[in-house]
């Protein structure tokens, strides 16, 4: 048998864990597996290479993808999905592992239409799939978040400012909200809520006149403000899945913020930090699971399903389903308000 790889859409760290996974349970059932390079857009203009033992030794540490990655959707090209039906046959694949988020995941759905034997791997920092408790990613970025912002506390601190960090999180304020939480921010934006400009400023007010002169915002990239606009672009066009390139919330802010209430503000964009580096202890035994997992689905014929974590267990669940947006943790949202 043998089985085609592929990891698309943004990085994160695990997904060289997952790959090395992988590649392992598929030598211990005897199974070939070839990498697909740079996602689908290795299947419209083939881009394979082999997998085995050696070449996944030692990258478990290691972040980003060492098949490299794309936002390439076929179906944006004309035959695209035929095509890669074409390829996936002439290259003798028998079934596939895509490691991705809602876009890659969807593609892989769409495209078992067409006949594609695909299994899911659910990769994202924005901890946004569904029927998972986790995606792998999102603790690493999380983390990296936290400790970053524990050192932007401390000079904010000392300057006695306003502080505004820009976190990743396109549609789902997952990162912002635990990010926030597990940094004390004393103001949380995320994007399922739009925010009012005004508040923040009574709050930062309100917390002067207690005597507390430095305040923290962590505010999500897709954050919406009331009344103004949708959310913030750094870009005018779209990818391929026809979403904006989001940054400059944290910017507006912080401008905003220092011209209502005087007080000296400034902002810091987590951004792209968020994705890179190594994975944490957590996403390399997650990443690790769900690699093993994914080839022994492969096994058992559970086409167009994902490998998912759900509490303990790794389990096996719907693409169509997981790919569907998860809402944010009602519970912990209102913890966050608590402390915001
Ligand atoms: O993969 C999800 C994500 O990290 C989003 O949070 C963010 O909006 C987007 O990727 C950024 O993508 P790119 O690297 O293409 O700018």
């Amino acid at each position: 048998m043998k089985v085609g790889v592929l990891t698309g859409g943004g990085d994160c760290a695990g997904i060289n864990a997952v790959i090395r996974a992988v590649v392992r349970r598929a030598a211990d059932r005897d199974i070939e597996i070839v990498g697909i390079r740079r996602g689908w857009a290795g299947l419209l203009e083939p881009d394979l290479v082999p997998l085995n033992y050696d070449q996944v030794a030692d990258i478990i540490s290691l972040g980003g993808t060492i098949l490299l990655t794309s936002r390439t959707n076929p179906f944006k090209k004309d035959g695209g999905p035929q095509l890669v039906m074409k390829n996936v046959k002439d290259s003798r694949i028998d079934a596939l592992v895509a490691i991705g988020g809602e876009d890659t995941l969807g593609v892989a759905h769409r495209l078992a239409d067409y006949g594609l034997k695909a299994v899911g791997v659910p990769k994202t920092i924005d901890n946004d799939l569904s029927e998972t408790d986790v995606t792998f990613g999102f603790d690493s970025a999380i983390n990296v978040a936290v400790d970053a912002i524990d050192r932007v506390r401390t000079t904010g601190m000392s300057h006695e400012r306003v502080m505004v960090v820009e976190v990743m999180g396109r549609d789902a304020g997952w990162i912002a909200l635990h990010a926030g939480i597990a940094s004390g921010a004393h103001v949380i934006l995320v994007p399922e809520e739009e925010f009012d400009i005004d508040s923040i400023c009574e709050t930062i007010m309100a917390r002067r006149k207690a005597g507390k002169n430095f305040t923290l915002v962590v505010a999500a990239e897709g954050a919406r403000v009331k009344l103004k606009h949708g959310q913030v672009t750094s870009a005018q066009d779209v990818d391929q899945f026809g979403h904006p390139k989001l940054g400059g919330i944290g910017h507006l802010l912080a401008g905003e913020i220092e011209k209502a209430t005087q007080f000296e503000t400034r902002d810091v964009v987590l951004g792209h930090t968020l994705r890179g580096g190594s994975p944490l202890a957590f996403d390399r035994v997650l990443s690790t699971r769900l690699g093993v997992a994914a080839i022994d689905l492969v096994l058992r014929g559970g086409f167009d399903r994902m490998v998912a974590l759900r509490g303990n267990a790794i389990v096996d669940v719907e693409i169509g389903d997981a790919i569907k947006a998860k809402p944010l943790d009602e519970g912990l949202l209102s913890v966050g308000r608590l402390f915001s």
